[in-house]
């Protein structure tokens, strides 16, 4: 008797006709497969696919990667976001060198031995770059998988989410190299056609077994999340130039906002931009300008931002910072909001 179509067979042959096939990381090299998953794990197709051809370009291999500084890597990344990416992503390619001699490992396992890989990007890398039978589990397979099978847990209860990692694994195609395909298959349809808002249902490979939509369910599953507060935070930025109109950057510390990158002087207490503008610049502080406030939305803070500029110029030998020209900026990793802001503010304040 001739079997019907299995999820896995439906989810290959519609990836193959309609599925996307042209994304430049569709390729079996595990360096340029991990380097695009961790690029897409927060961050839209249309933004990646902006910075990692620039970053390939500059970091043709691991190896190149690995043998980077910091600040580099960092400065390629900077406008990505979530810079801890940037970070691990520079530490795990220290480790394929190191631990690796230089060559991916090719299991899920070892793969999420390497910083920055959990188990959805080790399944994803092995399975794109070396056909493993791995299953990923993201936020839009969690969605196929709720209503394909009409199941209504609380996906931030982690019995439920070990539940959708064992249907996910019993769903996988027998065959090695189905697996690209497949993979890409569940990402394709989580991201084009069954999408939280307004699925195409009529599109979709799974249209006759969805149990959600023989349920009528399809807006209800799934459950949606606790909805995530956010925070406003004040910060204080101090815009200060030297002589030869060079600005001063500092580092941000590793962990927080913009961890890593280099900013202006950045405080969260107006007492503390006073009390470095005094102490370390040696500056009055009749001599600040306070400029218009603005916002900047990250996920799970609003950013409330005022900057302060002045028209002295404070002694170049300031231990803790750096002096940059304007046109230099762009080379360092700048916070997205300040790059925005100096470059505005070049045309009306300086
Ligand atoms: N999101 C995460 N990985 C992806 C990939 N390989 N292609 C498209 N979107 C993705």
């Amino acid at each position: 008797m001739p079997q019907p179509p299995t999820f896995s067979d439906r989810l290959i042959q519609w990836q193959r006709q309609h599925g996307r096939h042209h994304l430049p990381w569709q390729t079996q090299n595990p360096y340029t497969v991990w380097l695009s998953e961790i690029m897409l794990q927060q961050t839209q197709v249309a933004t990646v696919l902006d910075y990692y051809p620039r970053f390939l370009n500059r970091f043709p291999d691991v190896e190149s990667l690995a043998n980077a500084a910091e600040d580099e890597v960092l400065s390629l990344w900077a406008g990505l976001g979530y810079y801890s990416r940037a970070r691990n992503l520079h530490k795990a390619a220290q480790q394929v060198v190191k631990q690796f001699g230089g060559e991916f490992p090719q299991t899920r396992i070892e793969l999420e031995t390497l910083c920055g890989v959990g188990r959805s990007t080790a399944a994803a890398i092995s399975a794109f770059a070396f056909n493993q039978r791995e299953t990923i589990l993201d936020g839009n397979v969690k969605r196929v998988l709720c209503r394909v099978y009409a199941l209504d847990g609380n996906l931030q209860n982690k019995k439920f989410e070990n539940q959708l990692w064992q249907l996910a694994e019993s769903l996988l195609p027998p065959k090695n190299n189905d697996m690209p395909a497949y993979i890409q298959g569940l990402m394709d349809l989580g991201a084009t056609v069954c999408k939280r808002t307004k699925p195409l249902c009529h599109e979709c490979p799974m249209n006759d077994i969805c149990q959600a939509k023989k349920q009528n369910r399809i807006t209800e599953l799934p459950r949606k999340k606790a909805a995530v507060e956010v925070h406003t935070l004040s910060l204080y930025w101090l815009i200060v130039r030297n002589q030869d109109n060079q600005i001063l950057l500092h580092k941000r510390p590793t962990k927080g906002i913009w961890g890593g990158l280099y900013c202006v002087p950045c405080f969260e207490h107006l007492t503390g931009l006073y009390q470095y503008t005094q102490e370390a610049l040696n500056l009055d502080l009749d001599s600040l300008n306070e400029e218009a406030a603005f916002t900047h939305r990250l996920t799970h803070r609003l950013l409330m931002i005022t900057p302060f500029t002045t028209d002295e110029r404070p002694s170049e030998k300031i231990s803790d910072g750096l002096w940059v020209a304007q046109e230099d900026l762009a080379a360092y990793g700048l916070p997205k909001p300040l790059l925005n802001y100096l470059n505005q503010a070049q045309k009306s304040l300086f």
